[in-house]
């Protein structure tokens, strides 16, 4: 693959990229996160594409060693002992060969798929090498639909904050609510101790986050059951949005190489996710919302999961309308796009989900908008996330006010994403 434009900027996030890496598997940072995580290893073969091939494709091969026999492939996979994070393989306790978590994560694998094969410059290795990948990714998408959208409608529930990966998004406080917190287990929280606590969820949330774990911990891990145990089944749109993105992308790479029943097997289920996704548009948001399943509400909290959907190819007058809508949200804010909208009472410009700018979603949301000639808005996005890294360095997240990083430091996600929006602006 040819890299983007030499640059310092292209140096400092390759080295943050080898800084983080372990040999077979990426951790997000050092001390927070000593682990391999699900999306952000997907995100981040994007960004090793871009210096070593062959090191991208093993980042995402690794990942799916773990997938489990059901076909669900983890959040985490333990690949070491490191009690700086909690909660750890003991508390989780899946019983697992190589301990990982037991929820899920935004299925980036599909598309990531399709952008290391349309990529590369070396046919017969990205071929073999997705030749591979192919059916596995297949048969977790397979898993979403059976598992988790058990009554067929078309969208997928998560069961977990964790599994949208935007852990205490505004859009779960009400149901958070119905998540009881009696009889779990003391514990120590490490997080705090690695990132400022004023960034990072409330002992309210962890408590519930613990809730759930222990509550499915209980049902032994059996996805059978866990859908409908779960007092939490929210249908995210930015989730949703990136497995119909995933379905399609994955379709396109069976296609070429020859495999038209796992194609058009995709193909259906992104039609069938993309007209049930309609549900959940709200013309008074002017952006997509979340579906609490158990309630069989929309959730009025203007989130960046409703922004993130123009990722899956929606038609021309909604991505329009979020192109507006990041464009209202510029009006109030130095760096877009937040991920929650500035003018919601609860917005918080540094905790962590709740208005943090994330490069990841901001890179979602650029692929989604060029695609559907949005480029203006495309564009203050791109140069928002550069400035940022000029200003801040690769943070996790950043405060959209102040442009001030957040979380933890020496990112690597935010480092693949670095090189993408480099590679973009070459080629634009
Ligand atoms: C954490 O520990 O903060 C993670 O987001 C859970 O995956």
């Amino acid at each position: 693959m040819s890299p983007a434009q030499p640059s310092s900027l292209f140096d400092h996030a390759v080295e943050v990229l080898k800084e983080n890496d372990r040999g077979t598997y990426t951790v997000p940072t050092k001390g927070l996160y000593p682990f391999q995580w699900n999306w952000d290893s997907c995100f981040t073969a994007l960004g090793q594409a871009y210096f070593d091939e062959d090191r991208a494709w093993t980042e995402m091969e690794t990942l799916f060693e773990h997938q489990w026999p059901d076909g669900m492939v983890p959040h985490i996979v333990f690949h070491v002992n490191d009690d700086g994070y909690f909660p750890g393989p003991d508390v989780w306790n899946t019983g697992r060969p190589t301990p990982t978590s037991g929820i899920t994560q935004p299925p980036i694998a599909g598309f990531a798929l399709r952008k290391l094969f349309e990529r590369s410059t070396h046919r017969a290795l990205a071929d073999r090498r997705a030749l591979a990948l192919l059916p596995k990714i297949d048969k977790w998408f397979e898993w979403f639909y059976a598992a988790r959208d058990p009554q067929g409608e078309g969208l997928v529930a998560l069961l977990h904050p964790w599994e949208a990966g935007r852990d205490n998004s505004i859009d779960w406080d009400e149901a958070f609510e119905r998540v009881p917190t009696e009889g779990i287990a003391p514990y120590s929280r490490r997080d705090t101790q690695h990132a400022d606590p004023a960034h990072r969820p409330t002992k309210a949330q962890y408590d519930r986050y613990l809730w759930l774990v222990e509550h499915f911990r209980s049902l032994g891990w059996d996805n059978s059951k866990l859908h409908d145990a779960s007092p939490f089944q929210l249908v995210d749109a930015g989730f949703n949005a990136v497995l119909i993105r995933g379905c399609k992308d994955l379709a396109a790479v069976a296609e070429a190489l020859g495999d038209t029943e796992t194609a058009a097997r995709n193909r259906a289920r992104a039609a069938k996710g993309a007209a049930a996704l309609e549900r959940l548009w709200s013309a008074e948001h002017g952006q997509y919302l979340c579906l609490d399943r158990r309630t069989g509400q929309l959730v009025a909290s203007a989130s960046i999961g409703g922004l993130i959907p123009v990722f899956a190819a929606i038609p021309a007058e909604r991505a329009a309308a979020i192109a507006r809508t990041i464009m209202r949200q510029a009006e109030r804010l130095r760096y877009v796009v937040a991920s929650q909208d500035p003018a919601d009472s609860r917005f918080d410009a540094k905790r962590y989900w709740r208005g943090p700018v994330w490069l990841v979603c901001n890179y979602l949301i650029v692929d989604g908008l060029l695609a559907a000639g949005e480029r203006e808005t495309a564009e203050l996005i791109i140069r928002s996330s550069l400035e940022l890294i000029e200003q801040s360095g690769f943070a996790e997240y950043y405060d959209p006010v102040t442009g001030e990083p957040c979380g933890g430091g020496r990112f690597t996600w935010t480092a693949a994403m670095v090189l993408e929006f480099l590679a973009i602006k070459a080629r634009n």
